[in-house]
């Protein structure tokens, strides 16, 4: 048990950190200091593609220690709200990961390849507005998470 709530605990911080890092740092930079986009372009892209692999690995280890945890707990109605929050929202991020990559990344990865510069960066910015959509997912998970935890709300 204790196995799993500290890797739930690993996998929320390397998800959101990342998400931080890549939103409110690398992001910025790139688009503030590579103007040519056949430069900065596939600099995001190559640095998505190796981020999103450890997305991959939170979507999966999150619902799996969490629902590990809930079994141990004696299930779903003996927890709080906060809880039952957590689980609705988790798993809508990871339905949210999986269409950012299928629908939004892969198609970004087609055009980069192929040189396409202009529907590369139409498709970059679908990528990151479904980034900023995952990150405020997860960031009220957690204050709500929290709060609940210790009697905030
Ligand atoms: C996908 C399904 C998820 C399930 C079923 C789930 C379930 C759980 C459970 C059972 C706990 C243990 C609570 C306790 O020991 O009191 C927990 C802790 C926690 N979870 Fe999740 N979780 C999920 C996803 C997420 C996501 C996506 C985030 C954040 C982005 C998150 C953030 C946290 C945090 C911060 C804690 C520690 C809170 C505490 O110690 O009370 N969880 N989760």
């Amino acid at each position: 048990m204790a196995t799993a709530y500290a890797l739930h605990l690993l996998f929320v911080t390397v998800w959101i950190g990342g998400l931080i890092f890549l939103q409110l740092a690398l992001w910025p930079t790139a688009s503030k200091q590579l103007q040519e986009p056949s430069v900065r372009i596939p600099l995001l892209t190559s640095t998505l593609e190796r981020f999103l692999w450890l997305g991959w690995a939170a979507a999966l280890i999150l619902p799996v220690t969490g629902f590990w945890l809930i079994g141990v707990y004696g299930g779903m109605a003996r927890l709080g709200w906060h809880i039952h929050l957590m689980t609705g929202v988790g798993l809508l991020m990871v339905l949210l990961h999986l269409a950012l990559y299928l629908a939004a990344f892969l198609p970004l990865r087609r055009a980069v390849a192929a040189g396409e510069w202009d529907s590369a960066g139409r498709r970059l910015g679908w990528v990151r507005w479904l980034t900023w959509v995952l990150l405020l997912a997860g960031v009220v998970v957690i204050l709500l998470t929290g709060l609940g935890a210790r009697g905030g709300l």
